[in-house]
């Protein structure tokens, strides 16, 4: 079975728009069985449809996972918006919108297909990828705050995660969320006949090994967004897990952890791919793994 997968395509650039359709037709051309949308399509429904429902066209099976600008409210300021649960748009209304495009929904279940099943969650941070000592420096208020030199990392306008008293969830209590979503899937799977391979789809980052460290100011900061060890916990936690792929950061990369292949393609935005030609686009921003 031949698994193609893509992420942070962000359809609302035109650019990107031209590059998917590059995109789809390599991955129709290398027979793919399987697509994985690892996330970041697009914060509007219509978008996300649409680019859902194209890719249908690539491969036969298409499989998506939001990414946290797909979980974003299209207002000024979701926080303050007692009627918004991110929660609710994670869970009925992306899933809707998958569902109509035709699309595998990877938060409601697992994707079966011959032997291999495909798990997922979008994950969340928790801060653990920012390196430790810079973490205690800058203390937890600054990082809920989301906020460093005049720079506000964006899910803070546009993100509400909340609990059953309508109260705001910390960004801690929604990553350890999302890893128990992962890890139900992925006990699911492993129970399931049949299933010989189980490949982890998240958009967060798993491992704090596939982040990009600088050890500069404001990179560094901005890490603490990037995903949860405990997501890479989980993954390590099942034999059957050989796979695990990623969005989020823009960075493509392609790593070996503890036997594990953990790689990410991300597409990014345009300004990101300048000076690659099209055809060094499209070489590095699917990932194929053949099981
Ligand atoms: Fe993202």
């Amino acid at each position: 079975m031949r698994i193609a997968s893509v992420s942070d395509l962000h359809t609302d650039y035109p650019e990107n728009r031209d590059a998917v359709v590059k995109l789809a037709i390599a991955i129709h051309e290398g027979k793919a069985d399987v697509l994985v949308v690892a996330g970041d399509v697009s914060h509007k429904n219509d978008r996300i449809r649409r680019t859902l429902a194209a890719l249908k066209e690539a491969a036969p099976i298409v499989a998506y996972i939001p990414g946290n600008h797909d979980l974003w409210f299209d207002v000024p300021f979701a926080p303050a918006r007692e009627d918004l649960d991110t929660w609710d748009r994670y869970r009925r209304e992306l899933e809707e919108v998958a569902t109509s495009a035709g699309a595998h929904y990877l938060p409601s279940g697992p994707l079966y297909v011959g032997d291999v099943a495909i798990v997922g969650t979008c994950g969340w941070y928790d801060y653990s990828l920012m390196p430790e000592a810079l973490r205690e420096g800058i203390g937890r208020e600054a990082l809920e705050s989301k906020q460093y030199g005049g720079v506000m990392w964006s899910d803070a306008r546009f993100v509400a995660f909340r609990d059953a008293t309508g109260a705001l969830m910390s960004d801690i209590d929604v990553a350890r969320q999302m890893e128990r979503e992962l890890l139900a899937h992925v006990a699911e799977a492993e129970t399931r006949a049949g299933v010989e391979h189980i490949v982890a789809v998240t958009h967060h980052q798993p491992f704090d090994r596939v982040v990009t460290h600088t050890g500069q100011m404001p990179w560094e900061f901005f890490c603490a967004f990037m995903g949860s060890e405990g997501l890479g916990a989980v993954i390590q936690s099942s034999d059957k897990i050989r796979h695990a792929i990623y969005g989020h950061t823009h960075i493509v990369g392609d790593h070996d952890i503890d036997g594990v292949r953990v790689y990410g393609t991300a597409l990014g935005y345009p300004r990101e791919r300048h000076g690659l030609t099209e055809e060094e686009v499209v070489a590095t921003r699917v990932g194929w793994i053949e099981l």
